[in-house]
């Protein structure tokens, strides 16, 4: 069994030594703290369990670092030493989430208790912790890239070749198109699978604070650094690093960066000690990468460092077979996160996701059929329950179209004269409108009327005024 480590921290020497001495007789190894600024410090060492700390000590008082515990997140149960009858303190402890409280002078019978029920939580913690995260694993599916096309096969035999060899890799797509998926991949398939996964965003870290994310800084390093913290490299010693967004670090940044990945060690902000990392680089990005070299945003050796091997994510639209493949997937697994029954797809729906442009590939397929899922109570999901932005798109485009080929015919107008333009050119729209839906629906008018939502003998007055006969429909 792991060894317990607990934190001990009081101004006073004597409870400090009675403290530890009673603490190692029951194996657990001790950190001393002698004031609230190292016992604030020492809360977040590695490992620790269990804290015992006085309510008043020069720095900060056991409630403040309490508190402080609290928002950091330490897992410590925290037990807080008062002098006795200070009740009020008591219940502030006890409401700032301490796992327990002790008056001093103490039995030493009762914090045996204590410290032992503390143990158990911290235990029993760590274990339902353990479990549920293995638990949300489990529904949250295996790693897997779902794709059959042509395009995905290629990139799973380039992953193949490379996953297991520490060659960099960058990872090329659109928006939504997996490509953190695709890093974990490589990360799961390399030697250092078992070590840790490491992102870091260039695009959603402001630029100032960017260079202490990825190498962490020195106390003192600036003002309010008031302790060290690790940086993303240093986190994934033993692991794999993921440069995200990649295109959008800055570019002073990028020659450190490029420092640092040669010479596998560097400095943190603020640091005089090089710190070694060993970790696999996998960059991604939705940019140009050579455009922006060319554009002078990104440094030309960078890019060679990073493109050991490149791959490139297809957009969704370029690999329309996988739509239906993905659907299914996301639909397994939503019934698995959300329970219930299995939801399927009424063929129109089926059809209008292969349709669809995806601006937002895989993602938005994603995001579309979740909410499908969540808000629609029958279990065939139909077209309209996908509420697929897909009309405003087309219409969009449409537009641009028309937009486009009358452009050159209104320019050459004269726009001084009267020229009746209006019913001049409706006939051009309204004619091949009419005709290509009498061809889709094989010349049969009733449909048609159904298809334009206009009333039959609306359709024979308009085919007959724009001299559309049956027998020239195809
Ligand atoms: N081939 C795939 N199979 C299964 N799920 C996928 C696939 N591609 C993407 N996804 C899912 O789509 C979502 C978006 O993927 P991911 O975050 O990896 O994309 P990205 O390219 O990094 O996007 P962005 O550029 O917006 O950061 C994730 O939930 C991911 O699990
Ligand atoms: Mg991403």
């Amino acid at each position: 069994m792991e060894r317990i480590k607990a934190l001990i921290a009081d101004d006073d020497e004597s409870i400090l030594w009675v403290l530890e001495k009673f603490l190692q007789e029951k194996s657990i190894e001790v950190v001393k703290a002698r004031d609230g600024i190292e016992a604030r410090r020492l809360l977040h060492e590695p490992g620790l369990s269990i804290a015992i700390i006085d309510i008043n000590m020069p720095g900060a008082g056991g409630l403040e670092v309490l508190k402080d515990a609290g928002e950091s997140g330490s897992r410590a149960a925290i037990i807080i030493m008062t002098a006795e009858g200070t009740m009020k303190n008591t219940l502030e402890a006890m409401k700032l989430g301490a796992f327990d409280y002790a008056t001093k002078p103490f039995d030493l019978g009762e914090l045996e208790v204590m410290v032992d029920r503390a143990v158990e939580h911290v235990r029993m913690k760590t274990r339902l912790t353990n479990l549920s995260d293995r638990l949300k694993e489990r529904l949250a599916g295996e790693t897997v890239f779902v794709g059959k096309s042509k395009a995905v096969q290629d990139v799973f035999k380039t992953v193949g070749k490379v996953a297991h060899r520490d060659v960099t890799v960058l990872i090329l797509g659109e928006s939504g198109t997996g490509k953190e998926l695709m890093a974990r991949l490589i990360h799961m398939n390399s030697p250092m699978g078992e070590g840790p996964f490491v992102a870091v965003n260039s695009a959603a870290v402001p630029r100032e604070l960017m260079e202490s994310e990825i190498f962490g800084f020195e106390k003192g390093a600036f003002t309010g650094a008031v302790e060290g913290k690790k940086g993303k490299f240093e986190l994934a010693d033993g692991g794999t690093l993921l440069l995200d967004e990649i295109g959008d670090m800055n570019v002073d940044l990028q020659a450190r960066l490029l420092r640092a990945i040669q010479e596998k060690e560097f400095y943190r902000v603020g640091g005089k000690e090089p710190v070694k990392v060993d970790a696999r680089i996998i960059a991604a990005t939705n940019q140009d990468l050579e455009r922006a070299v060319h554009e002078k945003r990104f440094r030309e050796d960078l890019l060679y460092r990073l493109n050991g091997v490149t791959l490139k994510l297809p957009p969704l639209r370029e690999r329309k077979g996988d739509v239906p493949i993905l659907a299914e997937y996301f639909l397994d697994r939503f019934a698995r996160e959300f329970g219930g029954e299995r939801k399927t797809l009424s063929e129109k729906a089926i059809e209008a996701l292969e349709n669809y442009r995806w601006p937002g590939n895989v993602r938005e397929l994603e995001n579309v059929l979740r909410r499908a899922v969540l808000l629609c109570p029958s279990l065939k999901l139909s077209l309209s329950d996908l509420n697929l932005p897909a009309s405003r798109q087309q219409r969009d485009s449409l537009e641009e179209i028309i937009s486009a080929k009358l452009k050159p015919f209104i320019e050459r107008t004269d726009h001084r004269s009267k020229q009746e333009l209006y019913s001049f050119m409706m006939p051009f729209m309204e004619r091949p409108l009419i005709k290509l839906v009498l061809e889709k629906t094989r010349g049969n008018q009733v449909q048609a009327a159904e298809v334009l939502g206009i009333n039959r003998n609306t359709l024979r007055k308009k085919m007959k005024d724009l001299n559309i006969k049956i027998m020239d429909i195809k």
